[in-house]
């Protein structure tokens, strides 16, 4: 009677321990393994967020680069000026020192500027054209090496390599001097074919201009196109030069034909002197 009442559910007493020792174990083992995959789950969320945060303290945003690439990131500021034609403007691209040292090399050869000629120009009938003087340095020429580093960057920020650029050329337009409008790519039905086109222009302006001056965009967003425009007048989107911004605009859409709106010329200086550096860039190796 005894024994029988020792009984539950028809388990013997001794049976009945191992039972509960066996579900024990069992429970156990699930919580150990319950711990173990939200401990990793928070640890591996731990220490990537960690390591993320020392990457970004210690290396500022910097990915890891191809072997072709750069270790460090540069903030260079823009603002678009205009889609039509691609315009951008980049303040600050280079100090003022930087500028002195351009047109301190330039001062001693500079020349009366000249023009590619179309089909049946001659100098004389494009006298007045183009009044500045200038002259042509490249970056291997310059042996304070800031040419070599405005080129650097002026190949960082279109993405373009440097050996697609032409050497600077130097410009100074005194009182009265201008470039009337024009194109800087060349149209084939006018210069017949060339080996290379030019993509765009990067204009680093190297003094400030008292008044007067301005880089002029007369077909800006499609203005003043098919009126009959004189090349000589001043309107449309002007760009004050401010030394040490630059400015780049291209000459073709992407698809390699020339945006008509890329027409572009630079204002008569009317108060003070104007220092600009040019940097064409091609769509062949130079
Ligand atoms: C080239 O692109 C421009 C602008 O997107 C477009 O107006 C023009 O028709 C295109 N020309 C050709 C030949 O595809």
């Amino acid at each position: 009677m005894k024994y029988k009442a020792n009984r539950v559910l028809g388990v013997k007493p001794k049976r009945r321990l191992q039972i509960i020792f066996f579900l024990c174990i069992c429970f156990l083992l699930v919580f150990w393994f319950e711990c173990r995959i939200f401990s990793q789950g928070l640890n591996r969320k731990g220490s990537r967020h960690k390591f993320l945060e020392k990457f970004r303290e210690e290396e500022g945003d910097t990915l890891w680069h191809g072997e072709s690439g750069e270790s460090s990131v540069n903030s260079i500021s823009f603002q678009v000026l205009s889609w039509r034609p691609r315009a951008l403007y980049f303040p600050n691209f280079v100090t003022a020192k930087q500028c002195q040292s351009i047109i301190e090399i330039a001062k001693s050869n500079l020349k009366p500027s000249g023009l590619a000629l179309r089909k049946g120009e001659t100098a004389e009938s494009t006298k007045g054209i183009r009044t500045s003087s200038g002259t042509f340095i490249s970056a291997s020429d310059d042996s304070t090496g800031v040419l070599d580093i405005v080129e650097r960057k002026i190949a960082r920020a279109t993405m373009i390599p440097r050996s697609h650029g032409e050497a600077f050329n130097v410009l100074r337009y005194e009182i009265g001097q201008r470039y009337v409008a024009h194109y800087d790519a060349f149209n084939p039905a006018e210069y017949g074919q060339r080996s290379s086109q030019r993509i765009a222009s990067f204009l680093v302006y190297l003094s400030d201009v008292e008044e007067g001056g301005e880089t002029m965009f007369p077909y800006e967003n499609g203005a003043n196109m098919g009126v009959g425009y004189d090349y000589k007048r001043c309107i449309g989107l002007k760009v004050k030069p401010r030394q040490g911004d630059g400015l780049l605009f291209y000459s073709l859409f992407p698809n390699g034909t020339i945006d008509k709106t890329s027409l572009h010329g630079s204002c008569p200086v009317i108060k003070g002197e104007k220092w600009v550096a040019t940097k064409w860039i091609n769509d062949q190796e130079m």
